[in-house]
């Protein structure tokens, strides 16, 4: 009978990761990383401008069982040492969630270990614990990936509260966005990124940033729409645009909001630690004026590698570890979900 679990101290994790078009897998034991594999599907998408569902699917099905063999070899860790499977529910794709999860379950199912359900999000929000193994709660962190951008209190190890979000699209949406206008390819972020090393931020583009509300509120559609007009007035004036200097003014409109207000919250809350996580958090732009800024307030900055920013399946155990140690387990009922409110 599946089930009648003692909880370890140090547990063995493994986590999976398939949500969006990375097939990920990784190995902790206790708050150590052991392994982690990425086998990602991007080169693929690039050829559509973006992920297409069914490619993803196929892809995560090619490649999980060579992600976990992987994980599990470089980690030095047999299948009967695992205590426990950690395995992203939500959000994310649902035919590419599917095949994480029946992986996952098939797996915690035969060794009679503990499933655990991740809220991908939570995810992102655990990496930092990998980072330093003394970080616990309060501490303030800025969440930016391409579905979710917020300001978040994390309280205790389960429970968080939202001090500021965007009302409209995400920051990483916004830089996919703003790279397509600009005629970059698929992923958008990183290219972004890298043509503004060129460029300089001297174009006025609004701040991603709504003011004049009690709560702290991010929005990035008008900055979208600044840079779209920008680039067809120019067009229309039969002007030449230097492309570099619109990436560099759009990265610091879009970024220095979401730094400035993390250190402001922490410094309003009395809070002594700050962590970043999302894909938008292996900005460099964004990296360095978050060090620069907290270093300036005296605040302690938890940043995880980059590599840990984006789509990984060490967040994921990292995560499966909050929720081992407090109990929560999911049962072989657990389906995939597209969505989960942040909330
Ligand atoms: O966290 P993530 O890998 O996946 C989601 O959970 O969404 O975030 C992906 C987002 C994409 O929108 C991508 O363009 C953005 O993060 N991103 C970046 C960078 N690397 C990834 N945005 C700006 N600069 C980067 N270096
Ligand atoms: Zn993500």
């Amino acid at each position: 009978m599946y089930g009648n679990f003692s909880i370890k101290k140090n547990p063995v994790i493994l986590g999976i990761e398939s949500s969006c078009d990375e097939t990920a897998a990784a190995v902790i034991r206790g708050r150590t990383l052991l392994s982690s594999v990425i086998l990602s599907s991007a080169a693929e998408q690039a050829k559509y401008g973006g992920v297409v569902p069914e490619i993803a699917s196929r892809a995560h099905t090619d490649a999980i069982d060579e992600a976990v063999k992987s994980a599990l070899k470089d980690a030095g860790v047999a299948f009967k040492d695992i205590d426990a499977v950690a395995v992203t529910y939500g959000a994310g794709l649902l035919g590419a969630l599917l095949v994480g999860l029946s992986f996952a379950k098939a797996l915690a199912y035969t060794l009679n270990v503990p499933l655990i359900a991740v809220n991908h999000i939570r995810g992102h929000l655990a990496a930092a614990y990998l980072c330093d193994e003394n970080l616990k709660p309060p501490y303030v962190t800025l969440l930016a990936s391409g579905g979710h951008t917020a300001i978040l209190h994390t309280k205790t190890y389960t429970e968080f509260e939202i001090l500021g979000r965007t009302s409209d699209d995400a920051a990483g949406e916004a830089f996919d966005k703003v790279a397509r206008v600009l005629g970059l390819p698929y992923p958008g972020g990183p290219n972004v990124q890298r043509l503004a090393e060129s460029g300089k931020a001297d174009i006025p583009f609004p701040r991603a940033l709504v003011k004049n509300v009690s709560k702290m509120q991010f929005s990035y559609s008008g900055l979208k729409t600044a840079v779209i007009n920008y680039c067809h007035n120019a067009e229309q004036k039969g002007e030449k645009i230097n492309l570099a200097d619109v990436a560099a003014s759009f990265q610091c409109a879009a970024i220095d909001p979401l730094v400035s207000k993390t250190v402001e919250s922490a410094k309003k809350l009395g809070v002594k630690v700050v962590t970043a996580g999302g894909g938008v958090a292996a900005n460099e732009h964004l990296r360095s004026a978050l060090t620069n800024e907290c270093e300036k307030a005296g605040l302690k900055l938890i940043l995880p590698q980059k590599v840990y920013c984006t789509d990984n399946a060490a967040m994921i155990a990292a995560e499966g570890l909050i929720q081992y140690e407090a109990g929560i387990f999911a049962s072989m009922d657990t389906n995939a979900c597209a969505q989960i409110p942040l909330k």
